[in-house]
């Protein structure tokens, strides 16, 4: 099938290449012209495990093609995916300019039926608004649907998770636009979950604000335990084997950061404010993540007293693991409360470093771990890359000036770090 995709970022273009490897015809539209420059060159803008060789075959096949112009995407297929980005306001409500800029030149271009697909994260009631986008400025009066089909890739595992996902939710007002839905998923064997427009787009900001909801209550119960003496890994261990509860997103840390969740949490109190109920729960959510980047910051001010002069090295500065994206990294207000008491920063990221060097200005950025420790009075984990749980710690250890470590992320073991000779301080534990 055909399909055209506005917006080629992390969801636009993971979901353009895994269509193209589908079989489908893709063509990816973006008004930013380096990017689609670079992408006609079968360069990824972003780094992605796995993405640019995809590119690269797909270009070959001539599945895959690349324009600045959305008119040349509408006349190139019947099914349109949006995935522009929906960002934060001041308030954070989620801005919706992006989407409804391309809704209406869609519109404009449309010569015949066309389906449109919300792939971008937007508040419960924006399929409504797109429509009545789409109706107003529909020059030549053609029939059209308005479909949501939320997005649910993680950063680091984005093609895995597009072509073998937990399940696909679609959200449409008939059986035509469904039918056309499942004809071009229909090579992905996953569930479907067929449903209206407004439930799926509060499937999407309920499945991320529940994942943040778990992922504060591991940091709650963090303090729990360093407050009575327990072990946070060994607790979150005993309660993620219940299946009713289960593994994942139990792993207290640093905080969630990244350009959706805190985003997204935001953006649902925001509209459920707006439609008239308090979700408490999710403004605590969002209270306990804020708190933990401090908390954090505390342990650091308390095992080094006075910060000034201090050299403080970083190991780790995206978001998260196997990705280049700083978006609300905590990295990034831990680092500028740190500098801002008069520490001295080196910091090194294997893939974040150029991203990084954006937002966090006057640092020191090191080409690797043995550079950040070296003379470091102290050594603070920010993100769980593979590259720093294999580093020769004995190694470091003597390079450091004084062998602190503060793992916000539970990397080690405390009991093999203090038998190599560092005061070691994590969380929960
Ligand atoms: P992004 O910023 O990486 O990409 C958005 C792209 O849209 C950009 O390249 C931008 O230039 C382009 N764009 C904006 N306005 C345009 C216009 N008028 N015409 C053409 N192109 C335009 O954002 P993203 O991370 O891919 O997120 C996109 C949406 O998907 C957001 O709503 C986000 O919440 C959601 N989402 C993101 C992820 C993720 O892991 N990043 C996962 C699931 C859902
Ligand atoms: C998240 C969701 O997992 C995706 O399903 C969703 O599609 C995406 O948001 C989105 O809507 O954009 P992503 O932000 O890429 O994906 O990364 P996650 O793996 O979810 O991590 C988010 C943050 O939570 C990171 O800062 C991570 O360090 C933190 N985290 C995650 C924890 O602190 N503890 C955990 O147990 C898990």
């Amino acid at each position: 099938m055909e399909i055209s995709i506005i917006g080629a970022g992390y969801v636009g273009l993971v979901t353009g290449v895994c269509f193209a490897e589908l079989g489908h015809d893709v063509m990816l539209v973006d008004n930013n012209k380096e990017k689609i420059a670079m992408l006609k060159a079968g360069k990824s803008p972003i780094y992605e495990p796995g993405l640019e060789p995809l590119i690269t075959k797909s270009i070959k096949n001539k599945k895959l093609h690349f324009s600045t112009s959305i008119p040349q995407a509408v006349k190139f297929a019947q099914s349109i995916f949006v995935a522009v980005n929906t960002p934060p306001r001041q308030d954070g409500t989620a801005d919706l300019s992006f989407v409804a800029t391309v809704s209406k030149e869609i519109a404009l271009a449309m010569d015949g039926y066309r389906l449109i697909v919300d792939k971008s994260t937007v508040p419960v009631h924006t399929g409504e608004k797109v429509a009545e986008t789409i109706k107003r400025y529909n020059k030549h009066k053609v029939d059209f649907d308005v479909a949501s089909n939320p997005e649910f890739l993680r950063e680091g595992s984005a093609i895995d998770d597009t072509l073998y996902p937990d399940r696909i939710v679609i959200g449409v007002s008939n059986k035509r636009s469904a039918k056309i839905l499942r004809e071009i998923y229909a090579p992905i064997k996953s569930k479907f979950v067929e449903t209206d427009i407004n439930s799926a787009e509060i499937i999407k900001h309920a499945s991320n604000s529940f994942l943040a909801l778990k992922i504060s209550f591991s940091n709650s119960l963090a303090h729990i335990c360093e407050l009575a003496g327990a072990d946070v890994e060994e607790v979150t261990h005993g309660m993620g084997l219940d299946k009713r509860i289960g593994k994942s997103f139990l792993n207290a840390g640093i905080g969630y950061g990244g350009s959706c969740f805190p985003k997204d949490v935001a953006a649902f109190i925001g509209i459920s404010d707006k439609l008239g109920y308090d979700f408490k729960i999710l403004k605590t959510v969002e209270d306990v993540n804020m708190d933990q980047r401090k908390s954090f910051i505390k342990k650091v001010e308390d095992t080094l007293w006075v910060l000034k002069d201090k050299t403080v090295g970083v190991l780790g500065l995206a978001f998260k693991p196997n990705t280049d994206d700083m978006r609300s990294a905590p990295s990034i207000d831990i680092i500028e409360t740190l500098k801002a008491e008069g520490a001295k920063i080196k910091a090194y990221d294997p893939q974040a470093t150029q991203n990084a060097k954006q937002i966090i200005k006057n640092i020191t950025y090191c080409k690797n771990p043995y550079e950040v420790a070296k003379n470091a009075d102290a050594l603070l984990i920010l993100t769980e890359w593979d590259e720093f749980k294999e580093l020769d710690l004995d190694k470091i250890c003597k390079q450091m000036a004084s062998p602190i470590v503060i793992d916000g992320r539970n990397i080690f073991q405390k009991s093999e770090m203090e038998a190599k000779g560092f005061v070691y301080k994590s969380i929960g534990r």
